[in-house]
């Protein structure tokens, strides 16, 4: 592979002497104020003010009745999974899941925690293509699903990168096949959507929603997530289930299945910490991504799109994808790549080798579901119909689905809070170069 700082395409270009990071979290302070509370009161568990108050917070902010503390976003995934599960298909024995037997339809291109809880749940995903308007599951291809497999009731949607999905098709779809919605907001947190002319945040779309205060997403607990619903019955079901299931007995007793999903204390007390700042740092993670639209807009390139007359993303992740003509040749195997220097042309290896050689970390956009080894046999439906099984040795045409073509033509850009616009500069000038 190509040594970048030696290429004279590169000349000129310092490295970043400290590491430029994709996400990171981004403190202010407060977060050691409300972590020293919880050890100063020795509420050092999984109860305590901070937890009551994030709880009331991300309740207040986002627009629901209840929210509750998880220890990650996937936990809350697999609870509003297995929620769902359970009022579709009743009460699972001890040793199955409440899917079993049941396919769910599932956005394809998004991190894996978002439908492996379809997996714990014994459940069969059905992968839907991604529409290229929002990188978001396709509604046309959702329909498709359902005349496909009509039985199916549940639909697991992802927003990705923090930009919302089509949800008014997406829900009109769902309603009139009677099918429920676990809604992933883990990525996007604070970003609005129009739903039916009124403005509402992501995190409300769903039948069962789920946020993520992971280390790299917009606000942090340096873990964490919440299950966020306006069913009191849910909410408590919830909470019930994050702690092992305990009745009301003296003794541990115990009717379901339970785990150890609630939220620490501690980390709620560095997402109590962070809450002020949730609407700063948008507006900081909207100016990069703005900055990264103006400063590339010579090249053959977009930035990950939004629909801007009914969503506001929070601008988690900004991402760019290649032009088709403007594409240097790279191949990928399961785990390794290679790719050609063209002039005038780049390809994302290139671009993210470029990068981590002047120290900035960049990230290839989320592999399909469909493409990923464990779900190979999974079925998979795009706008066409069954996705699988397109290619022909004896008609001509790719078979790529949209999916695959973002995958292989977009990646992940430097989007920390904390990057100045020199550094973003930096970052942009390189890329440019990339395609000398
Ligand atoms: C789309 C998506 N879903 C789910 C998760 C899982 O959240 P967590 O890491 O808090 O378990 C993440 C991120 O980590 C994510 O990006």
């Amino acid at each position: 592979m190509n040594d970048f700082l030696t290429d004279p395409r590169f000349a000129g270009i310092k490295p970043f002497e400290s590491k430029l990071w994709l996400s990171s979290p981004t403190m202010h302070g407060d977060e050691q104020r409300w972590v020293d509370d919880a050890i100063r009161t020795n509420w050092v568990s999984t109860v305590g003010a901070n937890i009551n108050e994030v709880e009331r917070q991300i309740a207040e902010y986002i627009g629901v009745k209840y929210a509750v503390g998880l220890s990650a976003g996937t936990a809350a995934l697999h609870l509003a999974t297995k929620l769902a599960g359970e009022k579709l298909y009743g009460q699972a024995r001890p040793n199955q899941g409440t899917l079993q037997g049941h396919r769910v339809f599932c956005s394809d291109m998004t991190f894996d925690a978002s439908i492996n809880p379809v997996a714990y749940e014994d459940g069969e995903a059905v992968f839907i293509d991604t529409e290229p308007d929002t990188w978001n599951m396709s509604p046309e291809a959702l329909e498709k699903a359902f005349e496909l497999y009509p039985d199916t009731k549940l639909v697991v949607v992802a927003h990705l990168y923090g930009t919302p999905g089509k949800m008014d098709r997406i829900k009109s779809i769902c309603d009139s096949h009677g099918a429920l919605i676990v809604e992933d907001a883990a990525e996007s947190l604070g970003a609005k959507y129009k739903l039916n002319g009124t403005w509402v945040e992501t995190g409300t779309l769903g039948n069962y929603n789920c946020i993520s205060f992971n280390g790299n997403k917009i606000i942090t607990g340096s873990a964490g997530g919440m299950f966020l619903t306006d069913s009191k019955a849910d909410a408590d079901k919830a909470r019930k289930w994050s702690t092992q299931s305990r009745e009301a007995a003296p003794w541990y007793q115990h009717e379901e299945i339970g785990y150890n999903y609630r939220m620490s204390n501690i980390i709620a007390g560095i997402v109590r910490g962070q809450m002020p700042y949730l609407d700063e740092h948008i507006a900081q993670k909207k100016a990069i991504y703005e900055r990264y639209k103006a400063g590339l807009a010579d090249l053959p390139v977009r930035m990950n799109p939004f629909d801007e007359e009914n969503s506001q993303p929070n601008f988690w992740l900004s991402c760019l994808i290649i032009d088709e003509d403007a594409m240097a040749p790279m191949v990928r195997g399961e785990q390794d790549y290679l790719y050609k220097s063209e002039p005038g042309k780049s390809s994302p290896h290139e671009i993210l080798d470029a990068l981590a050689a002047f120290n900035a970390e960049g990230r290839p956009i989320w592999k399909p579901m469909h493409m990923q080894p464990i779900y190979r046999t999974n079925a998979f439906v795009t706008v066409e119909g069954n996705g699988r099984g397109r290619t022909n040795a004896y008609i001509s045409g790719s078979g790529i689905d949209v999916g695959a073509d973002i995958f292989r033509r977009g990646l992940c850009l430097p989007s920390d809070n904390k990057m100045t616009p020199e550094q973003q500069d930096r970052i942009i000038e390189i890329i440019h170069r990339c395609f000398l």
